[in-house]
Order: C-alpha cells, then sequence, then structure tokens
C-alpha cells in the first residue's frame, strides 16, 4: 500500500493516542496530522516519549475542529487520505450536568469536519481512496434488557446527553454518504480502557482510587453491564476497517467480555491488593461505596460483532482479565502521568460530580 497522509481529530485523548502511537509504528508509510483542540481530556505528553523517527512522521496542530478557517486552511495545506474522526467531549457524567459542549463539539464540530472534508475530496476529483472514519460509540442504541445484542441495524435510542450528541453525529456521516458520496464509514464501538485513558471513567478512576484508599463510587447497584474492549484490538479493529472496510457501511466493534462494574471493581481491587500487600481483613473491597445513581443510567450494552470478524476477520486478540491487569501495571508505573493529567480542573470536576452523588 502507498504512502497515507492522515488526519487524526482527538488524537492527543485516549483512543486517538493509542491510534495514532500504533500507526506510527506498525504502518512505517502512515503520517499522522493530529489536530486537537487538548481540552481537559487532551494531553501531548502522551508523545513526549517518541523517537525521532516517530515525531517526523507526527505533525500536531492545536486546534478546535469547529473552527472553520483553520480545517479550510489545514485542508489545502495537506492532501489527506483518511479522516480518522476521534475528537469529542465524551464522558456521560459531564454532559449531564454541561451537555452543550457536548452539542457543540460532537455535532457542530463533526458538520464542520464533514464540510471540509467533502471540499477538499470533490477539489481533488472524488480520489476512491479516500476515507472519512467516524469513531462513535454503541451508546447510540441505548439500553438493553438482560438478553440480545447490538447489532448494525439496531435502531438508534440514546439516553444521555453525550450518546444523543454521538447519535446526531452518526447520522451527519451517513447522510454526507448518501447524499454526497463522501466515503464515510462509522464505528460504533463498546467501552475501550487501557493506557492514556483519563482518569474519570470507570477503570482508571477506580484503579487510582484504590492506589490512594480512597472511597469506591459505584453507581447504583452496580450490576449495570458494559461489554469492555481493549483500546489495542480496538485500534487494530479500526486499522482494519480503513484497510478494507466497505464506505457508506458502519462496523460495530466489541470485546465480547460482558461484566457487570462491581465485578470490574471487584477484579481491580483483587489486581491491586496483591501489588500493594492489602490481602485479607485490609482489601481493597472495604473502600467501595455505593452512591446514588446516574439519571438515565444505561443498564446493559453488548456488541454482536460478528460483520467485522467475518467481514474483516478482526476479533480481539486480548482476553479481558489480563488487558485488565496489564492496564493496572500501567496505571502504576506511569504515575507522573497520571499526575500530570490531575490538574485543578481535575480536581473540581471530582468534587462536582461525587458530592452531590452522597
Ligand atoms: P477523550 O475524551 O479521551 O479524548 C477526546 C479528545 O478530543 C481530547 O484529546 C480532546 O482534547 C479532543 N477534543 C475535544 N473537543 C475538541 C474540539 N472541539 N476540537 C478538537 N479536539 C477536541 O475521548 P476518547 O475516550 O479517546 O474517545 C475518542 C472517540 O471515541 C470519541 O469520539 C468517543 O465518542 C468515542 N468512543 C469512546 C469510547 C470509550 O470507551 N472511551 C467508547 C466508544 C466510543
Ligand atoms: P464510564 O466509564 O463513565 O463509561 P460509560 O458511562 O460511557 O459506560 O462508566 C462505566 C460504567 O461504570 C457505567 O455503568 C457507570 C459506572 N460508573 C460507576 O459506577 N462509578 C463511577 O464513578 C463511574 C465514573 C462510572
Amino acid at each position: 500500500m502507498g504512502t497515507k497522509n492522515i488526519l487524526v481529530t482527538g488524537g492527543a485523548g485516549f483512543i486517538g493516542t493509542n491510534f495514532i502511537r500504533q500507526v506510527l509504528v506498525e504502518m512505517k508509510n502512515w503520517r499522522v496530522v493530529n489536530l486537537d483542540a487538548l481540552t481537559y481530556a487532551g494531553n501531548l505528553a502522551n508523545f513526549q516519549d517518541f523517537s525521532t523517527s516517530l515525531t517526523n512522521r507526527h505533525r500536531f496542530i492545536h486546534g478546535d475542529i469547529r473552527d472553520k478557517s483553520l480545517l479550510a486552511r489545514l485542508f489545502a495545506e495537506e492532501s489527506f487520505d483518511i479522516v480518522a474522526h476521534f475528537a469529542a467531549e465524551s464522558h456521560v457524567d459531564r454532559s449531564i450536568l454541561g451537555p452543550e459542549a457536548f452539542l457543540e463539539t460532537n455535532v457542530e464540530g463533526t458538520f464542520h469536519l464533514l464540510e471540509a472534508s467533502l471540499k477538499s475530496w470533490k477539489e481533488r476529483g472524488r480520489p476512491k481512496r479516500f476515507r472519512f472514519l467516524h469513531i462513535s460509540t454503541d451508546e447510540v442504541y441505548g439500553s438493553l434488557g438482560p438478553e440480545g445484542y447490538f447489532t448494525e441495524s439496531t435502531p438508534y435510542d440514546p439516553s444521555s446527553p453525550y450518546s444523543a450528541s454521538k447519535a446526531a453525529s452518526d447520522h451527519f456521516v451517513r447522510a454526507y454518504f448518501r447524499t454526497y458520496g463522501l466515503p464515510t464509514i462509522i464505528t460504533n464501538c463498546s467501552n475501550n480502557f487501557g493506557p492514556y485513558q483519563f482518569p474519570e471513567k470507570l477503570i482508571p478512576l477506580m484503579i487510582l482510587n484504590i492506589m490512594e484508599e480512597k472511597p469506591l463510587p459505584v453507581y447504583g447497584d452496580g450490576k449495570q453491564v458494559r461489554d469492555w474492549l481493549y483500546v489495542i484490538d480496538h485500534c487494530d479493529g479500526l486499522v482494519r476497517v480503513l484497510q478494507e472496510g466497505r464506505p457508506g457501511e458502519t462496523y460495530n466493534i466489541g470485546g465480547g467480555a460482558e461484566r457487570q462494574n462491581i465485578d470490574v471493581v471487584h477484579m481491580l481491587c483483587d489486581f491491586l491488593d496483591v501489588r500493594l500487600d492489602r490481602t485479607g481483613r485490609k482489601s481493597s473491597r472495604n473502600l467501595i461505596q455505593f452512591v446514588s445513581d446516574r439519571p438515565g443510567h444505561d443498564r446493559r450494552y453488548a456488541i454482536d460483532a460478528s460483520k467485522i470478524r467475518g467481514e474483516l476477520k478482526w476479533s480481539p486478540a486480548h482476553k479481558f482479565e489480563e488487558a485488565l491487569e496489564a492496564t493496572v501495571d500501567w496505571y502504576v508505573a506511569n504515575k507522573d502521568w497520571v499526575e500530570m493529567v490531575r490538574s485543578g480542573e481535575y480536581r473540581k470536576w471530582i468534587e462536582i460530580n461525587y458530592d452531590r452523588r452522597g
């Protein structure tokens, strides 16, 4: 395959960082332009350890996907073969307390990116190899009962301002394929975990609270189910989709690892207790506190990944428990990173979100 010039939006966030790190190592003929507004969730230090050979293929641009003139300049300057769109406001709890930013970045931002992509694609004679990959979530499908799975044809039924904004953006992306022929692909993935995840999401938050002997806030009865996907497996799947996926299609990407939240928290306690020598009566499980539930809390997510498995021969390469343990070890080994991302704003968020839950 020839050289590819890729625009990655939100490349300083959790999944974008893992994607860029993986792509630059594995795809020697790919060059990445990383456009990120560096909100609280974005961190350039994620690339600090890059060798010169990787840095040479990574151009960082500090900017906002809502900035139309910046997009116009960037698309004129660079001939992108691929736009991999990760940038988003991504945290459900934040969307409940402040939905506007979600509408602005996830819907308007995606719209401006589509417009810039369409203009550039048309000006270049509609190259067939161009791809606009929109990274979305299984949360657009709403909540499952105890049975069944989300397939690519499950009707959209989002519950939170976050998932509503992602659903709206998915509709725009699909419309740009159907109306203008822009070669777009949508992926809807399940809950990711792994290195570089901002410690406001369940797994990294619990890891750090266990390490610091702080309360472990479990929402409601803790029996909600998520289908956990190791970020490394997710990024492999995204590369497969970029290489072999068909324009206009949607691919669901799931980890095939359904677990209740409380079981995940127990597992994290047990992994860390061994490392912190806290077994028996000192177990970190004593730190668990059941707190008031999230409004509109989806009960269960679970993905039917048979389409990507059959069509693109992708399936997760890692076992959940092993990947979770590796993630725990990453946070233990990267305390400096954790300190760096826990800004004053982070501390304020923890106070606002957890004080009101009691
Ligand atoms: P994240 O919150 O860790 O990172 C988002 C990144 O986008 C940050 O670097 C932030 O600075 C950047 N950003 C935010 N607003 C921006 C703007 N207006 N312009 C430019 N950059 C902006 O999110 P993540 O967990 O890495 O998720 C990436 C994508 O994957 C999102 O679209 C999210 O909806 C989707 N997704 C995530 C998960 C998950 O479990 N994390 C699951 C399903 C789908
Ligand atoms: P989260 O990581 O926020 O992802 P999402 O809401 O996108 O699934 O939450 C995962 C699950 O963990 C979800 O059911 C809410 C629950 N949760 C808690 O019980 N306590 C917490 O402190 C957090 C952040 C999440």
